[in-house]
């Protein structure tokens, strides 16, 4: 069998600078994609250039300072959400190369099928928010993309790292005067991405809810963040119709059923997010400590009643 060889697409981001850390460490060959998506010649010939056996796709556009952007900036949102995703699905397809799609969760709102407590939504449900523009772009593409038997799509929603990066849901949320307090799927990444890459390995394809398993509240992680890192903080909720007055586009909130990607990784434990956050900030107080932040440097809050990017 030909050696493993990975391209990854978002080198720069977030999520793909953790995926790129996790693959040197596993001593796998990954070669960093130089192409934008949306240059379909370049693309294909990169494909050709580098060939590996599986592509990384975590390049999207996700609007900074968070996903409001995309409401004004719809046409850039499009080029690499729609047209440089699409893009490169159907290159691997037509290459025969095996690509894993870091999507999001975001495509879904409780309903009355799924109420909060209730069942959650699977894999065989069709998106039903189109609240910002940001979500209706991958609520298509997700639908488009199951057309390719050759695409890992995983639904990730909410990311939780094990630090104050930016990015983390933990360090949005800690950081506004005001939050929602509804429970939510969400993807704790030190579980998750290393599970990713095993699917990927062994070829998974389709769409998987890409979340520790269950839902946990807002107010549960800042309780947690309370207890594990910060026994000063507080904080102060409202409501889902008073933060809508203060956004451009409404965010979402649902719970993913996690059945179909628990059984189809048997051999592996993949922990309930209450087990898994708690684990989350006893991992973050001692990284925190490590960089000098914790206790002293700790993030307050802004007094801005800004909502979490996605
Ligand atoms: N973070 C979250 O809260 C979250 C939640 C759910 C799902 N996701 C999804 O996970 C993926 C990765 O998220 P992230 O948080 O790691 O995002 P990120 O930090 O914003 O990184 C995205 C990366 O994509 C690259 N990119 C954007 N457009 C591109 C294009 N046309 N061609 C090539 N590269 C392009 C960006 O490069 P440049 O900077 O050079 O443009 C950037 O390095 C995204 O698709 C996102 O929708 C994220």
């Amino acid at each position: 069998m030909a050696e493993e060889k990975y391209l990854i697409f978002g080198k720069n981001g977030w999520i793909g600078g953790k995926l790129i850390e996790l693959l040197q460490a596993q001593g796998k060959t990954v070669v960093l994609a130089q192409t934008r998506l949306e240059n379909r010649e370049s693309l294909f010939a990169e494909l050709d250039a580098v060939k590996p056996t599986h592509v990384l796709d975590a390049a999207g556009v996700t609007g900074r300072p968070n996903i409001d952007w995309c409401e004004t900036h719809q046409v850039e949102t499009i080029r690499t959400n729609v047209i440089g995703t699409l893009n490169l699905a159907e290159a691997c397809h037509l290459k025969g190369i095996h690509m894993t799609l870091y999507a999001t969760g975001c495509i879904f709102e409780y309903d009355e099928k799924h109420p909060i407590g209730g069942a959650g939504f699977t894999e065989e449900d069709s998106p039903n928010f189109f609240g910002s523009f940001y979500s209706k772009t991958k609520a298509y593409m997700e639908d488009m993309l199951k057309s390719y038997n050759n695409v890992c799509i995983l639904r990730v929603r909410m990311p939780i790292s094990d630090d104050l990066n930016s990015r983390n849901f933990v360090t949005k949320i800690v950081k506004y005067d005001k939050v929602v307090n509804v429970p939510n799927s969400m993807t704790v990444l030190t579980d998750l991405l290393p599970i990713s890459l095993l699917m990927a390995a062994r070829k998974l394809t389709g769409i998987y809810n890409f979340t520790n398993p269950g839902a946990i509240s807002h107010n549960q992680i800042l309780a947690l963040y309370k207890k594990h890192v910060d026994p000063s903080y507080t904080w102060e909720n409202f409501t889902i119709d008073e933060q809508n007055k203060i956004l451009a586009a409404k965010r979402s909130n649902n719970e993913l059923d996690t059945t179909k990607f628990c059984a189809a990784l048997p051999d592996v434990h993949i922990p309930d997010i209450h087990e898994a956050c708690e684990k989350v900030f006893q991992r973050m107080k001692v990284n925190l400590e490590a960089e000098g932040i914790w206790p002293d440097k700790l993030p307050k809050r802004t007094n801005r009643l800004a909502p979490p990017s996605s």
